[in-house]
C-alpha cells in the first residue's frame, strides 16, 4: 500500500466534505506539509555486517506488548469514512496487534468500541469539558469498559482554523454524531447538521484553562495512566511529567492546529532530552513510511502514532483497509531496520540518524 495512492484512493471514496475535513489542516497549512516533509529531510547512516536474520518491531508501550512501535493516532468521526467507524478500527487494531486511541468524538460508543475488540488494548482520548463532573463520568465509562490509559489532548484551548471545512461549510450528515457526548452536556455537537469543526470545538465548552494540576485530577479521576498529547517543547513536557504524566505524544495536531507550529520530530530531541527516562515518549504527525518510524525511535521516541493513513485505510476497505495499512507499515519498518542493522527496537541509537 503505496500512502499516496492510497489518499487518492480514498479521496475518490469519501465525499468531498468529508475528505477536507480528514485532509485538511489550520490557515495555510504550512505546517500541514512540514508534517511529512520534516521526516523526508533526515537522513540514516545505516550499519551493515550486523546479523539481521531476525527483525522484529516489537516492543511495548505503558507495559502493554504491541507488535510494533505504531500506535493508531485519536482521530473524531470515523464514521464518515466508514459506516462502522471506530468498532472496525478497534478490530483492526487487535488483527494487527497494536494499541487504538479512540477519540473522544468516536462516532461509535466506547462501550460498543471496547466490545468490537475484546481483550484488546485500547486507549480513550480525553478533551476535559469545563463541566468537570460530565468529564469524570466519560472518564470513569471509559476506565469501566476496559481502557487502559488515558490520553489528555492538551493543544486545543480554542480550535484552530480549518480554512477547507469553512469554506465548504460541512457539516455532519444525519445520523453521524459524537456518541459519547451527552445531549445535556454537550447540546451544540448533538444538533443535526452540526459542522464537524464545530462538534470538535463543542461551541467553546472544552476548557481552555486546562493547566498542569489537572494531570493530577485526571490521574485522581481514575487508576489509569495519563499520557499527555500534544506537547511542543520540552518544558511543557518536564512540567507534564512533573504533574503525574506516565507519556507524553510530541504533536502538533496533525497540523490542524497552530499553523507555523514546529512539528513533532523537530521538537523531538529536546522533549526527550528534558524528560530523560521519566516517562515514555511519543511522537506523531506525518509518519508514513517505516523510515519514518526508524528515525522517530532514533531521535528518542519509543513509538508514533498514525493519523490520516488509518483513515484513509478505513474509507477504502473498512476493517481490511485498516489492517492493510498497518501491516504496511509494519513491514516498512521490519525492513527499515534490517536495513540499518537494528534487528530490535533497542538497537535502533541515535547515532543512524544524521544529526
Ligand atoms: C480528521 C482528524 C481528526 C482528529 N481528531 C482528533 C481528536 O479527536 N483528538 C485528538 O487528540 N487528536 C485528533 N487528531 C490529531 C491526531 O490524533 C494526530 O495527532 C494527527 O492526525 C497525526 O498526524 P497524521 O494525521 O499526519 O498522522 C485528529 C486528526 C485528524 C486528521
Amino acid at each position: 500500500v503505496n500512502h499516496l495512492d492510497l489518499e487518492e484512493r480514498a479521496r475518490a471514496a469519501l465525499e468531498a466534505g468529508a475528505y477536507d475535513y480528514f485532509a485538511g489542516g489550520a490557515d495555510d497549512e504550512l505546517t500541514l506539509a512540514d508534517n511529512v516533509a520534516a521526516w523526508s529531510r533526515l537522513r540514516l547512516r545505516p550499519h551493515v555486517m550486523r546479523d539481521v536474520t531476525v527483525v522484529s518491531p516489537a516492543t511495548t508501550v505503558l507495559g502493554t506488548d504491541v507488535s510494533m512501535p505504531l500506535l493508531i493516532a485519536p482521530t473524531a468521526f470515523q464514521r464518515l469514512a466508514h459506516d462502522a467507524g471506530e468498532c472496525a478500527t478497534a478490530r483492526a487494531a487487535t488483527r494487527a496487534g497494536t494499541v487504538m486511541v479512540v477519540s473522544t468524538f468516536a462516532t461509535r460508543s466506547l462501550e460498543d468500541i471496547a466490545a468490537a475488540a475484546p481483550d484488546h488494548p485500547l486507549w480513550f482520548q480525553l478533551y476535559v469539558h469545563t463541566n468537570r463532573g460530565w468529564t469524570e463520568n466519560l472518564v470513569k465509562r471509559a476506565a469501566d469498559a476496559g481502557y487502559r490509559a488515558i490520553v489528555l489532548t492538551v493543544d486545543v484551548p480554542v480550535l484552530g482554523f480549518r480554512q477547507r471545512s469553512e469554506s465548504r461549510s460541512f457539516t455532519l450528515p444525519e445520523g453521524i454524531a459524537a456518541a459519547n457526548l451527552t445531549a445535556a452536556a454537550l447540546p451544540s455537537v448533538q444538533k443535526e447538521g452540526t459542522r464537524a469543526d464545530g462538534g470538535e470545538d463543542a461551541a467553546g465548552q472544552f476548557d481552555p484553562g486546562l493547566i498542569p494540576t489537572d494531570v493530577e485530577w485526571l490521574r485522581a479521576v481514575a487508576d489509569l495512566p495519563v499520557v499527555v498529547k500534544g506537547i511542543l517543547r520540552g518544558d511543557d513536557a518536564r512540567l507534564a511529567v512533573e504533574a503525574g504524566a506516565d507519556a507524553v505524544v510530541v504533536s502538533n495536531h496533525g497540523g490542524r492546529q497552530l499553523d507555523t507550529a514546529i512539528t513533532g520530530v523537530d521538537a523531538l530531541p529536546e522533549v526527550v532530552a528534558a524528560v530523560g527516562t521519566d516517562a515514555e515518549v511519543y511522537v506523531d504527525g506525518g509518519v508514513r513510511r517505516g523510515t519514518d518510524v526508524v528515525k522517530a525511535l532514533a531521535l528518542g521516541a519509543r513509538a508514533v502514532l498514525v493519523g490520516r493513513p488509518i483513515v484513509w485505510g478505513l474509507a477504502c476497505d473498512g476493517e481490511q483497509g485498516v489492517v492493510d495499512v498497518l501491516e504496511a507499515l509494519r513491514a516498512e519498518t521490519a525492513r527499515a531496520m534490517a536495513l540499518c542493522g537494528a534487528p530490535t527496537v533497542a538497537e535502533i541509537t541515535r547515532d543512524l540518524v544524521v544529526a
